[in-house]
């Protein structure tokens, strides 16, 4: 039983017990009835009090039930919010931390709430894909307005109790206690209070309009339609809040639950749902227990104050952690702080930064051009040139001055971290934090172990990423990790789709529309096409038989690195953005289709949104096949949080999951067939075949 039932004098109190958050599995479920039941039949009893022990009244619906036959096992929660309302005697709801989703449901349906300060009050259905589906779209707009209650239908996101509390006439609290501690004792007096009052409120029988009817509502739409392209619960939030104005209580509880059925099967809910999982599984690493001791990290250096090392250091300054940055030349070390000022300047400017936080994280940041500066520092993060020869002269010095037990971690995208370790003699404390650029702003942190990394090591790590909000995800060592590893072989098919008939545009229009923030031709306009083609001399002395299309190196050839040269895939007016198609770069297309010999042919945009997608795929499955990723989320989770991956498609393992692996693979054979395709290139990863054959999914 996952339920409390105590008695004090005469008010029984039903604490819900399911840590973390009290979330509304089958157990819980069971233990509220069964206390409610209990309290009913005990003559002594006068008034019942639920709430919920440790961190949470409830965060709602168990989720790890959803789609399972137990998320239906009655009591479902609609039974559990019936028992309730059914209540002979009264029962509060006591509200304390976190009341959300169905547990915000569960205490609508009691007949008096009281609030603790600081509670984080939300319906939060719609970031799963879903409508609130306990009656919280026929509820909440009767006890809070419709407005407030379709905002915070829409939005998901949490408000603080004592500002809902302030809300002219509203009728969400009955009363707010004085403080979280005093709420126990406070919900009991409450509960005495109201013990013999009759008949027992319910909110199902308070009124509920909108004064401007139909026009408020074709406005709702109006907005969510602009704002909510690829998923469709957002309008289904307004379909549901609107029948409570217009049906008869039981008739909306109809519709909401037909809608919340209704998505509930949609791949955008489940894309939804599969990331909220995948993200959490992702700080789980199989063989590093959850207890793993970890080591204190109260202070960080930074080597190179570059693109990256500024950017970096800023996730720290903001995480109220002191950073050092150590350079080779002053002018490096100026030109770098200058970018994180300019940077928090601009933050301030437009209000997202106070002028108190910007002074505290300016004051955590020092600098120096000494490496014995650094040697108390809990972590250090080098981010010098991509040469494994400058990386070995700064890890020497590392291993020389950092104290014993500091981490020495690297920000390499492509070499190999192993070698890195090598270099010191304490390759026990040598990670990869791949940082995405720019730093401050991407989420996706990739954690490569090392064949020698110390568990605690890769345990403090990861706790940091979550502190410094970062989504961490453990990667082994290859070249490229799990993201530029696959990126490669979608590079590559985007420079074979030129050859063989497609131009830039036709590229990136499609894989848009598929949903990606942006084309392969735009993104490399971007990130600076001279990365790749450094990339590719490599490769061509390491793997001389891999195929590439010549064009990108034709591109660089010509100085046409992207946007900080003013040209690249796409012509760039001074100053601005836009992506302006290049009658040059298509007419050297054309040119290099003829010294080929090729005909171009028309492609179509589906036959581009798969070759670029299921070449992600493939070398996913190859990924993990070779133990690089340990479960198919964390390849999704890289994606969507460092490639702009469609959200509503789940990522790339889940979108082939979506569209059938055996299709998959049948198309990958079509494309072996294409003859100016590399057939080697699309012959199925052996875990992806084997998947497809007994008819698996990777998730
Ligand atoms: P950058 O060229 O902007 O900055 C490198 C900085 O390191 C320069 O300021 C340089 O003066 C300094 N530096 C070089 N050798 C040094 C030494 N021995 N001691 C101290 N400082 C030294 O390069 P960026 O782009 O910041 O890249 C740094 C690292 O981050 C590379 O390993 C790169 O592969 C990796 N990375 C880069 C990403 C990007 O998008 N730029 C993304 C993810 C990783």
């Amino acid at each position: 039983m996952t339920a409390d039932y105590k008695v004090h004098g005469d008010v029984a109190v039903i604490t819900m017990n399911n840590p973390p958050v009290n979330g509304l599995g089958h157990a819980t479920r069971v233990g509220l009835t069964d206390g409610l039941a209990k309290a009913n039949a005990d003559a002594a009893i006068k008034a019942i009090v639920i709430t919920g022990a440790g961190k949470a009244f409830s965060g709602g619906a168990d989720i790890k039930e959803f789609g399972s036959p137990k998320a239906l096992a009655e009591p479902n929660l609609l039974s559990v919010i019936l028992a309730i309302e059914n209540s002979a005697k009264p029962v509060v709801a006591a509200l304390h931390s976190v009341a959300m989703g169905g547990g915000l449901e569960l205490a609508l349906g009691c007949h008096y709430r009281i609030a603790a300060p600081g509670t984080n009050i939300a319906l939060p259905e719609v970031k799963l894909g879903l409508i609130p589906g306990a009656g919280g779209t026929q509820r909440l707009p009767r006890v809070l307005g419709v407005e407030t209650a379709l905002n915070m239908i829409l939005s998901g996101d949490p408000v603080k109790s004592e500002l809902l509390a302030q809300q002219p006439g509203q009728k969400l609290f009955d009363k707010m206690a004085s403080s979280p501690e005093s709420l126990a004792e406070e919900a009991l007096a409450y509960a005495r209070s109201v013990a013999a009052a009759r008949p027992l409120p319910l909110v199902r029988n308070l009124p509920c309009k909108h004064p401007l009817g139909d026009a408020y509502f074709q406005f709702a739409r109006n907005m969510v339609k602009g704002m909510a392209k690829n998923f469709p619960a957002p309008a289904r939030c307004v379909d549901a809040v609107e029948a409570a104005t217009t049906k008869k209580f039981d008739d909306g509880m109809v519709l909401e639950r037909e809608i919340f059925t209704a998505l509930m099967f949609t791949p955008e809910s489940r894309a939804l749902r599969h990331l909220f999982m995948a993200e959490r599984a992702a700080s789980k690493i199989p063989d590093v227990p959850e207890d793993t001791p970890k080591r204190q990290i109260k202070s960080v250096a930074v080597i190179g104050a570059g693109t990256m090392g500024g950017g970096i250091a800023m996730n720290f300054l903001n995480a109220g952690i002191p950073v050092k940055m150590l350079e080779m030349k002053q002018e490096a070390l100026d030109k770098g702080i200058a970018t994180i000022r300019k940077n928090y300047e601009s933050q301030l400017k437009k209000g997202k930064l106070k002028q108190d936080k910007y002074d505290q994280r300016m004051a955590l940041l020092s600098t120096t051009l000494d490496y014995a500066d650094l040697k108390d520092a809990d972590l250090v993060i080098e981010a010098v040139f991509e040469e494994m020869g400058v990386k070995q002269k700064v890890f020497e010095k590392l291993d020389e001055v950092m104290k014993p037990g500091a981490i020495l971690a690297s920000n390499t995208s492509t070499l190999d971290v192993d070698k890195i370790a090598s270099f010191t003699k304490r390759p026990q404390d040598v990670v990869g934090m791949h940082f995405f650029s720019p730093a401050n702003v991407m989420k996706l942190l990739e954690v490569v172990r090392g064949a020698k990394t110390g568990k605690d090591v890769l345990a403090t790590v990861m706790a940091l990423g979550k502190q410094i909000k970062k989504t961490a995800v453990v990667s082994g060592v290859c070249d490229g990790f799990i993201g530029n590893r696959m990126i490669e072989q979608y590079s590559r098919q985007a420079g074979f789709l030129l050859d063989e008939g497609a131009t830039p545009q036709q590229v990136d229009r499609a894989i848009e529309k598929f949903g990606f923030a942006m084309g392969p031709f735009r993104m490399g306009d971007l990130a600076g096409n001279d990365i790749g083609w450094a990339i590719r001399k490599r490769r061509a002395q390491e793997r001389p038989n891999m195929l590439y299309s010549r064009t990108a190196d034709k591109l660089c050839e010509l100085g046409r690195f992207g946007q900080k040269t003013g040209a690249g895939w796409y012509d760039y007016q001074a100053g601005k953005r836009d992506a302006i198609p290049s009658p040059l770069v298509n007419k050297m297309i054309e040119d290099h289709r003829k010294e080929l010999g090729i005909t171009p042919r028309k492609i179509s945009d589906d036959e581009i949104v798969q070759r670029l997608v299921f070449s992600l795929v493939n070398e996913g499955a190859r990924i993990l096949e070779d133990g690089i990723a340990s479960k198919a989320g964390d390849i999704d989770m890289v994606y969507l949080t460092g490639y702009g991956f469609p959200m509503h498609r789940g990522g790339p393992m889940m979108y082939a999951d979506q569209v059938g692996l055996f299709n998959v693979v049948q198309a990958m054979k079509r494309f072996q067939q294409n003859p100016r395709d590399d057939a080697a290139f699309w012959e199925p990863a052996p875990l992806l075949a084997k998947l497809a054959a007994e008819g698996k999914t990777f998730s």
